[in-house]
Formats: structure tokens, C-alpha cells, sequence
């Protein structure tokens, strides 16, 4: 059977074990960003082991519509820049549910200064945009948003000057919105980032030839065109990490995952599952042009409670829903603070897991932003919600291993925004997994 990724629920039956070696697909945020660059570059670039699914087809579409040439092969896809001559589309540009398409694609046009719209589907026009939109027109963007959210709309020709700037929230897609737009500016833009947020932006632009200086939490990029380049996509961490949480929880599994990327502003995780007791060793370690990455060993472990501070949100943001679930299994209560982020997701993730941890007999108990779950184990299999947001529905899959009967998830084709092959890996590696 070729288990779900389609419109259907996705049923995930528990025990395993895990077993094998097996091959991620591409990093979104890095797909994301070589589209991208790779769109405004002069010349032919080439990006080897991308992410092909929905949120970065979203983003690809866009910038065919705005004269990049963009062919997919397999694993491979070839860009013909347009040497940052983009060209108004026609009509609005919709990015789905990718907020990193469209946040990243505000800054690009701001600093083309060609006039569009920008929308996505209704989780995406939910999400909040003035974090966008406020710094953009202090460059001196003409962009407008629809109370506080898409469809943005971007006037033409106008011409940024450089912004120096402290991000307010820890969101990499707004400091890498600022920065794209400052390649288009007249003067450097300067952005600090007390957050350590993910850096893919800051090291991928100067593999285009973009001038960019690091200094601690501070980012000086210098106005500029872009030449092609070729890039290979790591592993995506995020995607492995619900394979990882499988193998801790399904006893007796060992499990390999082959080329994952290890950015340190993405490997939040890492530390804390070591807090909770677990073997995860981290072999081979390399670098994929600028970003390092390795192959992860994973056994499964008794896990015990943790607590995380919000200082380490933004190193493990993608990772909560799935940390809930683990931390819902441990051993002892967990606490999880300065997790307000979530709310702002493809859907409030702090709801949607909350919701779908209930039925599982798991009481996560939200105090502000602050979560408190007693662990001692998931209590029973059931049905539950994809709340419309991939990855409250793969870390809720994943939990099926753990409970003592099946969780089936409704409408689980929402995993195909970042990682269509989801449920088939699952089979793979030993998952009894099926439709539902
Ligand atoms: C992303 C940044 C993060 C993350 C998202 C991808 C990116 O969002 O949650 O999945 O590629 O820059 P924020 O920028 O809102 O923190």
C-alpha cells in the first residue's frame, strides 16, 4: 500500500522499532533561500537535493511569474537568473501556506521595486505581517498589508535606502526579508539578531557574491547584484526530527539519517533530548558548501522531563510540537517557557497540540507562554486533528508509536507543505502506518 499523504487521515499504529539508513529530504529554509538567490543572481545556477513540495513550489511558481526560469529535474533544479530584472506578474502571487515564501519574496520586491501582490491560503492570511511590513516601509517601501496580514500589496519603483535594524521578535524570515530587500537599497542595511535566529540567509548570500560582515549578533550587508552559483541542500533537521523522536520512543530501534544538516542556530533539539536521557550521536560531520552536515545515529532511550528557557526557543521553534509529544511520554513533568511564538505558525500550535495531546489522555496545561506537561506516558491511541499545519500532524503521527492503540490523523495531506514523503519513509523504517 502506498500509505497517505494525500487528503485522507493517516493512521500510525504503535511499537516499531525504527530500523535502517535513510536519506531526508532537502532543507525548506535552504530551498527556500537558493530559489531565491538563484532567481536574482546573473547567469544559470544550479540546486542539487532540494525540497520538492508544496511550500517551495509555492515559492518557485513566484518567481517564474516574476521571469526566472526554473526547471526541475528529480532532485535537481536549474535556475536561469533574471540579474534582479523581475518583471510584474500579472497576477496577484500566491504562496499558499509558505510564510517563508512570502515573507522572504516582500523584502525581494521591495528592493526590485517592482508593484504586486502578494496573498497565500487562509492559515497564511491569518499570520501576522506588520513584523514585515513596518520595517520594509522604514526603508522606504511602499507596502501595504490588509490589517496586519496578506495580501500585501507592493507599489512599483521605489527606491530603499539601508536600514539598521534590531529585530523586536526572533523570526529568521524577517531578517532575511530585510536583508534580501537591502541588496536592492542605496546604502548598507544592519541587522541584529539578540535572538540567534537561523543564519541560512547570511551564509548562502555570500556563496551569490553578495558582501556581507558578521559580527557577533550584528549582520552588515552591502547593496549589490548577485552571480549564479551551484548549491547542495542538506538533510532538513526539522524533517529528521520527527524520525528521531520515533526511534526514542518505538523500543529497540537504532536508526541512521544520512546527510542531515547541522546549522547551530537550527540543532536546538540536540542538547535538550540529551538532557532528557537520550543517545543521539552525530558522525561524519561535513560541510555542504556553507552549511555543516552530518549523519545521526539514533537508539531508542527512557526519556525523562526537561525544562527549556525561552533563550532556546529560537533553536528548536519547528521542533515544539514534537517535543511536546516526547515530553508528554517522558518520565517526570516537563516545562517549556517562552513558547508565544507558536501561536503565529501555519496554526496556533500551542492550540492545535494541546487539542490533539487531550485526546491522547495527555494534559498540557498553558499558563501565558508557558507549557506544563506531567509526562508518565501517552494514555490511549485515538483520533485527532491536523489543525490544517503539517507539523502538528507528522509530530501527532509520530506519537502513534507510543500509545497503546493507533492515532489516525484527519487530514494529513497537510504534510505534504514540507515533506511529501513522509508516511512512506515511515514504512521504511519499520512504522505499521496506513490510511484512515
Ligand atoms: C523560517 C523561520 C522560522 C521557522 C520557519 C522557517 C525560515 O520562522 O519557524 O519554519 O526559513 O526563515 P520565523 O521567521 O517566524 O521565526
Amino acid at each position: 500500500m502506498n500509505p497517505a499523504s494525500g487528503a485522507t487521515g493517516l493512521r500510525v499504529a504503535p511499537g516499531g522499532p525504527l530500523a535502517g539508513t535513510l536519506s531526508l529530504p532537502g532543507d525548506k529554509s535552504i530551498t527556500h533561500r537558493a530559489l531565491i538567490c538563484g532567481a536574482l543572481a546573473t547567469g544559470k545556477s544550479m540546486v542539487r537535493g532540494v525540497l520538492d513540495a508544496a511550500d517551495t513550489r509555492a515559492t518557485a511558481n513566484a518567481l517564474a511569474n516574476l521571469g526566472a526560469h526554473i526547471e526541475w529535474q528529480d532532485g535537481t533544479v536549474r535556475i536561469e537568473g533574471t540579474g534582479a530584472r523581475l518583471v510584474p506578474p500579472p497576477q496577484p502571487l500566491d504562496l499558499g501556506n509558505s510564510g517563508t515564501g512570502l515573507r522572504l519574496l516582500s523584502g525581494v520586491l521591495a528592493g526590485c521595486g517592482v508593484g504586486v501582490t502578494l496573498t497565500g491560503d487562509a492559515s497564511l492570511r491569518r499570520r501576522p505581517m506588520n513584523r514585515i511590513t513596518d520595517p520594509l516601509a522604514a526603508m522606504g517601501a511602499a507596502i501595504s498589508s490588509t490589517q496586519g496580514h496578506a495580501p500585501l500589496v507592493l507599489s512599483p519603483c521605489v527606491r530603499l535606502h539601508g536600514l539598521n535594524y534590531r529585530l523586536p521578535v526572533a523570526s529568521a524570515q524577517v531578517k532575511s526579508a530585510l536583508l534580501l530587500a537591502g541588496l536592492g537599497a542605496e546604502s548598507p542595511t544592519r541587522v541584529e539578531d539578540p535572538f540567534h535566529t537561523r543564519d541560512h540567509t547570511e551564509r548562502m548570500l555570500p556563496v551569490f557574491g553578495a558582501r556581507i560582515e558578521r559580527d557577533g549578533i550584528s549582520t552588515q550587508l552591502w547593496p549589490g547584484t548577485l552571480n549564479a552559483a551551484t548549491v547542495d541542500v542538506p538533510g532538513d533537521f526539522s524533517s529528521a526530527v520527527f524520525f528521531m523522536a520515533g526511534a526514542l520512543m518505538a523500543p529497540g530501534s537504532h536508526l541512521v539519517l544520512n546527510g542531515v544538516g547541522i546549522n547551530p542556530t537550527r540543532t536546538g533539539l540536540l542538547p535538550v533530548l540529551e538532557r532528557m536521557g537520550a543517545s543521539i550521536e552525530v558522525r561524519h560531520r561535513r560541510e555542504y558548501g556553507a552549511e555543516p552536515v552530518a549523519d545521526l545515529h539514533v537508539l531508542s532511550a527512557a526519556l525523562q522531563g526537561v525544562r527549556i528557557e525561552a533563550r532556546e526557543i529560537p533553536g528548536l521553534i519547528d521542533e515544539l510540537p514534537m517535543l511536546m509529544v516526547l515530553a508528554a511520554a517522558a518520565e517526570g513533568p516537563s516545562v517549556i517557557e517562552g513558547a508565544g511564538e507558536l501561536r503565529y505558525k501555519e496554526s496556533d500550535r500551542i492550540a492545535a497540540m494541546r487539542d490533539g495531546l487531550a485526546v491522547l489522555g495527555v494534559d498540557m496545561e498553558v499558563a501565558g507562554d508557558t507549557l506544563h506537561l506531567a509526562g508518565g506516558g501517552l494514555k490511549r491511541g485515538g483520533r485527532v486533528a491536523s489543525a490544517g499545519d503539517h507539523r502538528v500532524a507528522m509530530a501527532l503521527a509520530i506519537a502513534g508509536l507510543a500509545t497503546p492503540s493507533p492515532v489516525s490523523v484527519d487530514d494529513a495531506g497537510w504534510i505534504a507543505t514540507s515533506f511529501p514523503e513522509f508516511a512512506s519513509l515511515l514504512q521504511t523504517a519499520g512504522a505499521e502506518v496506513g490510511n484512515s
